[in-house]
């Protein structure tokens, strides 16, 4: 980690230490009325990390989950985006950042915000993307969250290893794959991470793994059939389930609301809703 370990390092002033003290007590504090948090990640850019991050989030909300979804990408924040909330200015109460809330009640922090607005010196404090994220999770409001869904940038970096360095008691890491065994092998670079993070439950989903023919419905796997199940049995993690490829999802980046789950008769809203209900029963139900 670049800073030192989570206490600060021994060049740090005692002001600086004191100030970095205060945030552990920010961050144990904030994370405590936070029942669940969910990370999710992948080994590759452009495997619909984001899509299935917000689409999750959404669905917990729809199911009555108070929800939050902090997206820690700093280089390319799309979560504001994915809910239609892109360019917001952000509203300081009590010295904390609030976040903004979606249509549907989820709570969304992202860089995408600051970038945007001027006014919010706060966050700025520490240079470094540790620091900006370790802000994401001490200084914003996010007040009582039944499960928080944490949106990284692809790879090992130092984002998912500040989230998992500051929230390890994080219920479970997400992975998300398409089913080639180029990405495939960069997930296994995040497993290992993950386990070596001491995060005990980890689960798998295959995105873009099917397309279904708009004329007969025929489920096509282009690359082969069963990929990210037989994956998740390798690696010894949990199978949640897979996401078709469909024009809807790609078009949802350009709409208001996360199209995909708004509909409950639409069939990936279904596939949300199954992985959703393995979130549930496979990582929650040890304190329900
Ligand atoms: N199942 C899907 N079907 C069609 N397009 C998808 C699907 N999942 C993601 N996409 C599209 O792929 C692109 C990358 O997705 P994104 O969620 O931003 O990936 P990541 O966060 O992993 O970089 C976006 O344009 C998104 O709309
Ligand atoms: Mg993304
Ligand atoms: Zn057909």
């Amino acid at each position: 980690m670049p800073e030192g370990n989570h206490h600060g390092n021994p060049n740090m002033s005692k002001e600086e230490q004191k100030a970095r003290i205060q945030q552990e007590i920010n961050i144990a504090n904030n994370m405590s009325h936070i029942k669940h948090k969910i990370v999710v990640m992948s080994g590759k850019g452009g495997v619909g990390k984001s899509t299935v991050a917000a689409n999750i989030a959404e669905t917990f909300a729809k199911k009555g989950y108070k929800t939050g979804i902090l997206d820690v990408d700093i280089h390319g924040p799309n979560i504001p985006k994915l809910f239609g909330k892109e360019g917001q200015v952000l509203g300081i109460e009590d010295n904390k950042i609030l976040p903004v809330m979606s249509d549907d009640n989820v709570a969304i922090m992202s860089m995408g915000f600051l970038l945007d607005s001027q006014d919010t010196p706060i966050i700025w404090r520490g240079p470094q993307k540790t620091g900006v994220i370790r802000q994401f999770i001490s200084d914003v409001k996010w007040g009582n969250l039944d499960v928080l869904i944490i949106d990284n940038p692809p790879g090992t970096g130092d984002e998912p290893l500040t989230v998992l360095q500051t929230i390890p008691e994080a219920d479970a890491v997400v992975m998300v794959t398409t089913p080639n065994s180029l990405s495939q092998e960069d997930v296994l670079k995040c497993v290992t991470m993950a386990k070596k993070m001491n995060i005990k439950q980890i689960g798998l989903v295959e995105n873009m793994a099917y397309f279904e023919c708009p004329h007969c419905g025929e489920k096509i796997n282009i690359f082969g059939k069963n990929q990210g199940e037989n994956f998740a049995k390798l690696m010894d993690i949990d199978y949640l389930g897979d996401i078709p490829l469909t024009e809807e999802v790609s078009n949802a980046v350009d709409e208001d609301t996360i199209t995909t789950v708004e509909d409950p008769k639409n069939p990936v809203s279904k596939e949300f809703k199954d992985i959703v209900e393995k979130i549930e029963d496979k990582f929650f139900k040890k304190d329900e």
